[in-house]
Formats: structure tokens, C-alpha cells, sequence
């Protein structure tokens, strides 16, 4: 019998076993799909990071992971597959962040967004931080959002 399809995608934070799953997600937006070595993608950071996967009729769809800094975290690797861009997974995994982030005590997110991205990050309510800079090759803006202090966990 045919699967019904998931009616929205499932956020879920990565356990270890899941960071291949997270890696492959990345080559395939990031190295193979903007030229991005993959050298500054696994940038050795990995392990300081909680990292989240979207998955969307049994299939890994997207991928981010959150940095904690001194007073605030860091958004990372936003990255959602070709196919299903445009349908709510990026917003869904931000969300997942800025929950996680708030209920571990930060006050804070910010991010460097691409520029073909901004506009994404606009929609869910960050602002701008200072002038574009160029990050593996690729023009950035700072971007942050205040988060609501939330209960849980
Ligand atoms: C940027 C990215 C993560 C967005 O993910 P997505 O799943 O396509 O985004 P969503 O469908 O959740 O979009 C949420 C909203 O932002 C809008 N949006 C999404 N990408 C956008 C973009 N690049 N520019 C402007 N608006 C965008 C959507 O239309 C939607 O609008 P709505 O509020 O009217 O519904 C995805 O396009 C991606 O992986 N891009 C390549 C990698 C990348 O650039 N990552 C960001 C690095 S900083």
C-alpha cells in the first residue's frame, strides 16, 4: 500500500548517528549547488553546535544548526533541498532554533544571511547589523531578532 505523504515536514533536533544526514544535506545545497568549498562548510565547528533536520515524507529535506556565542546564538547552515523550496520548511527549521535558543537562555539570534537570503530572514522578523561583507566569496549581512524568554526543557 502507498504511504499517505506527511502533511507538513517534522523538525527534529540530530542526534550524532544523524550528521552524515546533516553533511550530505549541506554538500548538496552549499558545495555541490552555490560552489562553497567544502572545506569552510565542515568548518570543524560541528561538534559546539545543535544541529536540527527537516524531514518531509520519510526524506531528509533540510538542515541548520545553532552555535551558542557569549550572550547570544548563532543560526548556521540554513539549508533546505532544491525540490522543496518555497513550501515552509526554512521557516519551520528557524522556528525550531528560536524555540531551542530561547529555552536554553538566549536572548538572542544572529546570523550572517547570504544576500539572496535576506529577504527570507526579513519575513521572520530579523533586522539588519551594520554594512554587507563578503564570506566564502559570497556577500553576508549581520542580521539578528530578539527572542521571548520561553518555559520547557
Ligand atoms: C533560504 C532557504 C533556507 C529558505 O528556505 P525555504 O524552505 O525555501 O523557505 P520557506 O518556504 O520557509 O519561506 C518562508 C518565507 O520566506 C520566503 N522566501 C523564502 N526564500 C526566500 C528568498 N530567497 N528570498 C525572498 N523570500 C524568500 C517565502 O516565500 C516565504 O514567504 P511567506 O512568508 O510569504 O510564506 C532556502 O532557499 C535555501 O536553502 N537556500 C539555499 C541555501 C541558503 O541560501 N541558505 C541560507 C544561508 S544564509
Amino acid at each position: 500500500m502507498e504511504a499517505v505523504g506527511d502533511a507538513r515536514p517534522r523538525i527534529e533536533l540530530a542526534g550524532a548517528d544523524d550528521l552524515l544526514t546533516c553533511w550530505a544535506i549541506r554538500r548538496q545545497v552549499f558545495v555541490e549547488g552555490q560552489g562553497v568549498p567544502e572545506a569552510i562548510d565542515r568548518d570543524g565547528l560541528d561538534g559546539a553546535c545543535t544541529h536540527f533536520l527537516a524531514h518531509w515524507n520519510q526524506r531528509p529535506v533540510g538542515t541548520a544548526r545553532l552555535r551558542p556565542l557569549p550572550g547570544e546564538a548563532k543560526a548556521e547552515r540554513v539549508a533546505v533541498v532544491e525540490a522543496v523550496r518555497g513550501l515552509g520548511v526554512g521557516r519551520l527549521l528557524m522556528e525550531a532554533l528560536e524555540t531551542h535558543a530561547a529555552r536554553t537562555g538566549f536572548p538572542r539570534l544572529v546570523l550572517h544571511a547570504q544576500e539572496s537570503a535576506i529577504d527570507f530572514y526579513t519575513r521572520l522578523g530579523y533586522e539588519a547589523e551594520g554594512e554587507r561583507f563578503l564570506e566564502a566569496d559570497i556577500l553576508h549581512l549581520a542580521m539578528a531578532k530578539r527572542l521571548h524568554p520561553r518555559r520547557g526543557r
